[in-house]
């Protein structure tokens, strides 16, 4: 392993916290700085961490000349126009999902990505989840056979989460089941019909001028004969936390469990077993092992969305992981900027095609 080291910032301390202990373990990094609005509850968190550089203000922050990258975790419209100014200041970036809100952010972060030469990655945590892992792994030992068809699906209740939530259109997040389709596959998405269906409430609606409870979307995948399936929900839908992605192979499928803690199955032919998924951590440097099992979230967040398999079935140290090996190595992340905007760019395309009554709805060629 490269004995380079980098330096980075965490913008956002809410779910942006789980990430300080990961960065401040990892052999190629220097957790270097923290950043987010309120003095106090930043050095609360400095104070907790070790962390002696803090920033209030983002702007400030992209300044640093001994800053090499940010990774940032703040509210949802703000990812897309921090990540294209730390590019244009010269930061490589990570952004949480989604990378943006509409088609033209998408379209900027790629081109300021390539003018400035820096990684860009979205730090999806469904792709590399232990199930994830453990379904790539089905793919590449031939177990799967020939994949023929895809499905993700994310229902959430976020009635009682922090205001920009509210109304959101449920496509307008759709990466948590949209990337491990199109990760599996390699693939981006071409075009996309989508049926919004039911109705919340009208004060909710108002917001983003979104009426639907569920979106429900078919898409095609570009350049091989796929399509995959995407069905979300966010308000006034009764059902459990879950965040699943189910293949259909020819020799094999795996469908992701129904209930939190039943374990998924596999069918084999048309023969179902129920399997355990194994760990991956010995993917990772030994220092961030750990952190597969554990995470900070532990302590203080009951919410399946957070500890469903302990810290999103332990993506946190594969993504950080992945985007430092991609800097250190000099190669793009998986996914890279042309991925990570193509996937956040299928929900937004999808809710378009929803509010057309599900007319298709081709995505831009970013490339
Ligand atoms: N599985 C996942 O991938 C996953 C899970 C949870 C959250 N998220 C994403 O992480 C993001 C943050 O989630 P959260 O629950 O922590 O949200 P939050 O609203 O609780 O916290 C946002 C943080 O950003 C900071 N912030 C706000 N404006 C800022 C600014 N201008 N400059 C710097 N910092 C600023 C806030 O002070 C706060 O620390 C969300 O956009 C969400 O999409 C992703």
């Amino acid at each position: 392993m490269s004995q380079k080291k980098i330096n980075v910032a965490i913008v956002g301390l809410g779910f942006g916290k789980e990430f300080i202990p990961i960065y401040q373990r990892h052999p190629n990094t220097t957790m270097y700085a923290i950043c987010q609005r309120t003095r106090e509850r930043l050095n609360e968190v400095g104070e907790q961490y070790g962390v002696a550089k803090r920033y209030t203000r983002f702007e400030e922050l992209i300044q640093d000349p001994e800053l090499d990258a940010v990774h940032i975790n703040s509210p949802i419209h703000l990812h897309a126009p921090q990540s294209i100014a730390a590019l244009k200041a010269g930061k490589h970036v990570a952004s949480t999902v989604p990378a943006a809100t509409t088609v033209e952010e998408c379209r900027e972060i790629v081109e300021a990505a390539r003018a400035a030469g820096k990684n860009y990655m979205m730090m999806e945590t469904a792709i590399y989840t232990r199930e994830f892992l453990y379904i790539r792994e089905l793919r590449d030992t031939g177990r799967l056979g020939r994949i023929q068809f895809l499905r993700g699906c994310h229902q959430q209740e976020m009635a009682s989460w922090p205001g920009y939530w509210e109304g959101l259109p449920p496509m307008h997040y759709a990466t948590h089941a949209v990337s491990p389709c199109l990760a599996l596959v390699k693939g981006e998405a071409e075009y996309v019909s989508c049926f919004g269906s039911g109705r919340i409430a009208e004060k909710l609606a108002a917001k983003y001028g979104s009426p639907f409870a569920v979106e429900s979307a078919l898409f095609k995948v570009r350049g091989q004969p796929l399509a995959f399936e995407v069905t979300r929900s966010l308000f006034e839908t009764a059902r459990q936390y879950i965040e699943s992605f189910d293949v259909y192979g020819d020799k094999a499928a795996f469908e992701w469990t129904q209930i939190e803690d039943q374990d998924p199955v596999v069918h084999v032919g048309e023969q179902p077993e129920r399997v355990k998924v194994p760990d991956y951590a010995h993917l990772l440097p030994e220092p961030i092992q750990r952190f597969t099992t554990k995470g900070v979230y532990d302590a203080g967040h009951a919410h399946l969305s957070f500890i469903q398999g302990g810290g999103h079935g332990g993506s946190h140290p594969h993504l950080v992981h992945e985007f430092v090996s991609s800097i250190v190595e000099g190669r793009p992340s998986f996914p890279d900027v042309y991925q990570s905007l193509n996937w956040t760019c299928a929900g937004i395309c999808a809710h378009e095609s929803a509010l057309r009554g599900g007319q298709i709805v081709a995505l831009p060629v970013f490339r």
